[in-house]
């Protein structure tokens, strides 16, 4: 099994539990993985101390965390072979930046380095509603390679907490990054 090297990124999107959920469900994985890096935005780090109450991100030292301006960051570059970055949540703000190759911090290049080399990018973005500058720069990302995947929980497999709510969404981005896993699918024993 080829291991995996995956960026992580945090922006200041609502929904901090599902960067929670994925650095959580990443330790399990950790026998598929060869290097995660992290990189978190100010906003997010604003919104996960608003939302759930702490700043435990800084618990994750099985992680590596970059500053958002350090264009040292090995995944700055393609040479560094990071196949995967999952950006979770995904502010409309990252998302244009993105669409329009505004690279002037380190989540927004990193994003900008996975499509020129035609690796995975997943943006789990977060707004309601959308505007039709919203999904014209989804539209555009996607023509350039990307997942957009919305942070669009589902209810069918009975969810019981906030965190399986997140997770409902989390499964599905694991699910397209690649990894092998054990996860309620629909009409599946
Ligand atoms: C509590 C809170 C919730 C927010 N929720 C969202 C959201 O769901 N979607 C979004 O696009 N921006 C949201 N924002 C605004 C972004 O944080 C803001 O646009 C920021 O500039 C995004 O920058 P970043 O992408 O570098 O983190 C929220 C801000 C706060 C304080």
């Amino acid at each position: 099994m080829i291991k995996k090297k995956v960026v992580v990124a945090i922006t200041g999107a609502s929904g901090s539990i599902y960067a929670k959920v994925l650095f959580d469900k990443l330790i399990e994985l950790q026998d598929q993985i060869e290097a995660v890096g992290v990189v978190m935005s100010d906003n997010a780090k604003e919104v996960w101390q608003f939302e759930l109450g702490n700043q435990n991100y800084a618990d994750y030292n099985q992680f590596t965390f970059f500053n958002k301006n350090d264009f040292n960051a090995p995944f700055a570059s393609g040479s560094a072979k990071y196949d995967t970055m999952i950006i979770v949540p995904c502010s409309m703000g990252t998302l244009g930046r993105i669409a329009h190759g505004i690279s002037n911090d380190l989540i927004s290049r990193a994003a900008d380095v996975i499509l020129k080399e035609r690796r995975k990018l997943i943006a789990v973005v977060r707004d309601t509603p959308f505007s039709l500058i919203h999904i014209n720069n989804m539209k555009t990302v996607t023509e350039a390679g990307g997942i957009i995947c919305p942070a669009n929980p589902s209810f069918y497999s009975l969810p019981k907490s906030i965190e399986e709510v997140a997770g409902t969404v989390i499964s599905r981005v694991l699910d397209l990054a690649g990894f092998e896993q054990q996860s309620y699918r629909w009409q599946e024993k």
